[in-house]
């Protein structure tokens, strides 16, 4: 079967840059993202680039290239289902906020819904595929959701998880390390891996292309998060040991890096993890783990979450510690609140966390992050429910200039490695806050030495 007309349901942070790429790359397929947000879809078509609703670095040149030429938006759910061979699942599967599992479990009412209605419009043979990080054996709910509630046409469903990292997702989907599709092994099942092979093949090394049977491709999405959120948790832990030490856990981190068994990437020590993977899939694992019976795979694997929520009450905790065990209407502004940077996202944030803290010690908190906007701060501070929404307004400044956020600051924390915080002129910014002026680097980006012969009072994490 050679592919044509793709269709994916959702143009969030996975569907949006992974169908533009696709767009891009395979000028003969038309490609349309449908979203149930209205307003998601509109902004996804807004005639001005720049205002496209997910920031990712090389994305609006790519939308702009194939936008209207093969790749489009829409709310027309329906309508794409039926026109397409190939439909994509790409909406969010958060834990679930209730219920059992609450807090565990991954939430699959968008899943389910998304797969009611695939049943309902299709008329003809589908490829659905899974986009979304899910728990393992979903793909066997949605076929059954299929097979049960459909017109008598034949689906097959693959999984093909996604390993792109938000702030780098173009480059990741140009040139990804592997595809991992999923599928049946039966005939029909093959014929439709093969399908999805042949998109991928327009721009991806066959050899790069695996290929595996549906519950492994599963799994190996969340096994993949998991290792690299254990790399992060391990390093932190680490920080914590260095600071009591005198070690310094860069250099430690160099160290072990430089064995070729253990590499170089994923052991920065900072704040904390965060974004809309790491923990909803470790999260995801624990919750398999302990319904198969699994105790001890699953206490092993929630260590990884509990190292790193310690990490971001450690932060808040020295702050308070470090200013004297008071921050009780004290400024403190932080840089940065997208959980990294180059992204406007900011779901599961080391940032909101550390401002909840400090709010709780009544912290008069002052924001600016280049990409996210204040009505998005107080919006993620709402979610936890912790105070009233005025209060939170009360407490919590956003600032579109740094300059101005750091003024009159008791202490400045870095929350995210925002590039642009390095070249600041940090003279200035000392010269314009209270003394002693306290500077707490969650993310070991500035350079410590130049910040202490200005002034500074400076804290990394781990040395
Ligand atoms: C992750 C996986 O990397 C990706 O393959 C998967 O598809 C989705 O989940 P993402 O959450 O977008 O991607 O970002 P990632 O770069 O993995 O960073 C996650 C968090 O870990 C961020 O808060 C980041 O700042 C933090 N981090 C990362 C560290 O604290 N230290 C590191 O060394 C690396
Ligand atoms: P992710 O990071 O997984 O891409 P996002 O929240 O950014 O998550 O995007 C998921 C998108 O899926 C949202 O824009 C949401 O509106 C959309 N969505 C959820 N359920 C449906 C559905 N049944 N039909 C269409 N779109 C949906």
């Amino acid at each position: 079967m050679k592919i044509t007309k793709i269709c994916c349901i959702g143009a969030g942070y996975v569907g949006g840059p992974t169908m533009a790429v696709i767009a891009q790359k395979c000028p003969h397929i038309q490609v349309t993202v449908v979203d149930l947000n209205e307003q998601r879809i509109t902004d996804w078509n807004d005639p001005d680039i720049d205002n496209i609703p997910i920031y990712e670095p090389g994305l609006s040149e790519i939308v702009a290239e194939a936008r209207g030429r093969n790749l489009f938006f829409s709310t027309e759910v329906e309508k794409a289902i039926d026109e397409a061979q190939v439909i994509f699942i790409s909406v969010n599967t958060p834990t679930k906020t209730y219920g059992k599992g609450k807090g565990m479990a991954a939430d699959l009412k968008y899943i389910e819904l998304c797969a009611r209605q695939i049943a309902k419009v299709a008329k003809q043979n589908k490829i659905v595929v899974e986009k979304s990080t899910l728990p393992v054996r979903t793909a066997e709910a949605i076929k059954s959701i299929l097979d049960n509630t459909g017109n008598g046409v034949q689906f097959q469903i693959l999984s093909n998880p996604e390993f792109l990292a938000e702030g780098t997702a173009v480059t990741d989907l140009l040139n990804p390390d592997r595809i991992l599709i999923g599928g049946d092994t039966t005939s029909e099942g093959e014929e439709a891996i093969k399908a999805l092979v042949d998109v991928y093949a327009n721009w991806v090394d066959k050899e790069k292309i695996l290929t595996t049977n549906v519950w492994s491709s599963e799994l190996s999405k969340l096994t993949a998060n998991a290792f690299l959120a254990q790399r992060i948790s391990s390093i932190n832990a680490m920080s914590e040991l260095c600071e009591k030490t005198g070690a310094d856990v860069n250099e430690v981190a160099r160290a072990i890096g430089m064995d070729s068994r253990i590499g170089p990437k994923f052991l920065k020590a900072s704040v904390g993890f965060g974004g809309s993977c790491f923990q909803k899939d470790i999260l995801n694992l624990v919750y398999i783990a302990k319904s198969y019976g699994l105790n001890e795979v699953a206490d092993y694997w929630e260590q990884v979450i509990i190292m790193n929520d310690h990490q971001k009450k450690r932060f808040s905790s020295k702050i308070v510690q470090t200013l004297y065990n008071t921050v009780a209407d004290k400024k403190i502004t932080f840089l940065g609140w997208a959980f990294k940077k180059d992204t406007n996202d900011t779901r599961e944030s080391a940032a909101i966390y550390v401002a909840d803290d400090l709010i709780n010690e009544q912290a008069k908190i002052a924001v600016y992050d280049p990409k996210v906007s204040g009505n998005k701060i107080q919006s993620d501070l709402n979610y936890l429910e912790t105070r009233s929404i005025e209060e939170n307004k009360d407490r919590v400044v956003t600032f579109d200039n740094a300059y101005e956020a750091c003024k009159d600051a008791h202490a400045i924390a870095v929350l995210t490695e925002w590039d642009e915080f390095a070249t600041y002129d940090w003279q200035r910014i000392y010269d314009s806050m209270h003394k002693p002026a306290f500077l707490f680097d969650g993310r070991n980006i500035l350079d410590a030495e130049k910040l202490e012969s200005i002034g500074f009072i400076y804290n990394g994490i781990g040395s």
